[in-house]
């Protein structure tokens, strides 16, 4: 499938790049690394050039991850990282978060030697930080990439008005938002400015955590104790039940393409427009190689229009505190 543009930027890739932080935490058990360098590996011979990571994701483990698999194959790639959201290296808890120069500059080289790159790709701030205004941390990004530390800015979960903000400091290539048949909110106002302002759309849990991909039972989850799905709301109790329901429509939807429901819920996102791209996340190749698959797949009026009805049927909250997102 052609490739997309990150906003004004001169990076592009094609519109399904790969969500890695499931290799190294959040969803059960880090992969064996091995087998994870292994399927790093086999998505750049399927044409992927298109991996998202980040600082916290791991403390370090996923960015060294990545540096490990692509040492010296990273030149046509986009690798895009994020700062922003302090650690406790003892527990692992999320300590605050920081978008002062000092912090910016500081995260930027743990990731460069993380990573094992001088230049990265694409950078993110993770998450807004209520105390720095956005000018101050754009101001530092603007320094980092006349330095040549970074190509591009990003901004996830950022609102339309911290967004417009942004914009007037310097350009931004692609706002991380979560987006998909169950996260509907960026619509009203985060995808319109992004339009107005020239920056892309990179759609985040576009499987809504997985729970798109119909491969979760009704009594049993087969999550693990450390899964963070345990603790998200539309995994809890009743929001759990009615949410499986509304999987139905897709897995029907599905059956008519001969698809996977998956892939269903992937290309919905990237029917949205030009401006969007997504990265769902797998650390599975046999999952990889069908998500890609969903570029192929033209969605009808109907299909179009049964989905659409499903966001705003969807039982609980993206996260526990949505506090920090959408900021
Ligand atoms: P995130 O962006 O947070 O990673 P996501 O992309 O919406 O979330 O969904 C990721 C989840 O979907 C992962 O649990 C992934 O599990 P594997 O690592 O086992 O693949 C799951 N997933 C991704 N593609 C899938 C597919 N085609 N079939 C079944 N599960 C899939």
């Amino acid at each position: 499938m052609q490739k997309r543009p990150f906003g004004k930027s001169a990076l592009s890739a094609s519109p399904i790049g790969l969500g890695c932080m499931g290799f190294s935490e959040f969803y059960g058990q880090p992969t064996d690394e091995a087998e994870a360098i292994a399927t790093l590996n086999a998505a750049l011979d399927l044409g992927v050039d298109h991996f998202d990571t980040a600082e916290m994701y791991g403390m370090g483990a996923n960015e060294k991850l990545l540096g490990k698999a692509f040492k010296g194959k990273m030149d046509n790639l986009v690798i895009a990282t994020k700062f922003g959201i302090g650690r406790d290296r003892q527990t692992g808890a999320v300590t605050g978060l920081d978008g002062s120069r000092d912090s910016v500059r500081a995260s930027c080289e743990g990731s460069l030697r993380a990573l094992g790159v001088d230049t990265i790709d694409l950078y993110y701030q993770h998450r807004m930080d209520p105390a720095t205004p956005i000018e101050e941390t754009m101001q530092a990004l603007v320094e980092l990439m006349e330095e040549g530390k970074i190509r591009a800015i990003g901004l996830s979960e950022c609102s339309a008005q911290t967004l417009r903000r942004a914009c007037a400091v310097h350009s931004v290539a692609a706002v991380q938002s979560e987006y998909s048949l169950f996260s509907r909110d960026i619509e009203d106002e985060v995808i319109p400015a992004c339009i107005e302002l020239g920056v892309s759309l990179v759609a985040y849990s576009p499987l809504g955590r997985g729970l798109l991909t119909g491969r979760y039972g009704t009594k049993d989850k087969g999550l693990s104790e450390t899964d963070y799905r345990n603790i998200q709301p539309r995994f809890a109790g009743d929001n759990y039940a009615a949410n499986l329901a509304l999987v139905e429509v897709v897995k029907s939807i599905a059956e008519r393409h001969d698809a996977h429901p998956a892939q269903i819920a992937l290309a919905w996102v990237l029917a949205q427009g030009e401006h969007v791209m997504t990265i769902p996340g797998t650390t599975k190749l046999s999952n990889l190689r069908s998500n890609l698959q969903a570029a192929k797949i033209t969605l009808s009026d109907e299909d179009m229009a049964q989905l659409s009805s499903l966001s705003a049927q969807v039982k609980g909250d993206r996260y526990g505190d949505m506090s920090s997102v959408n900021r």
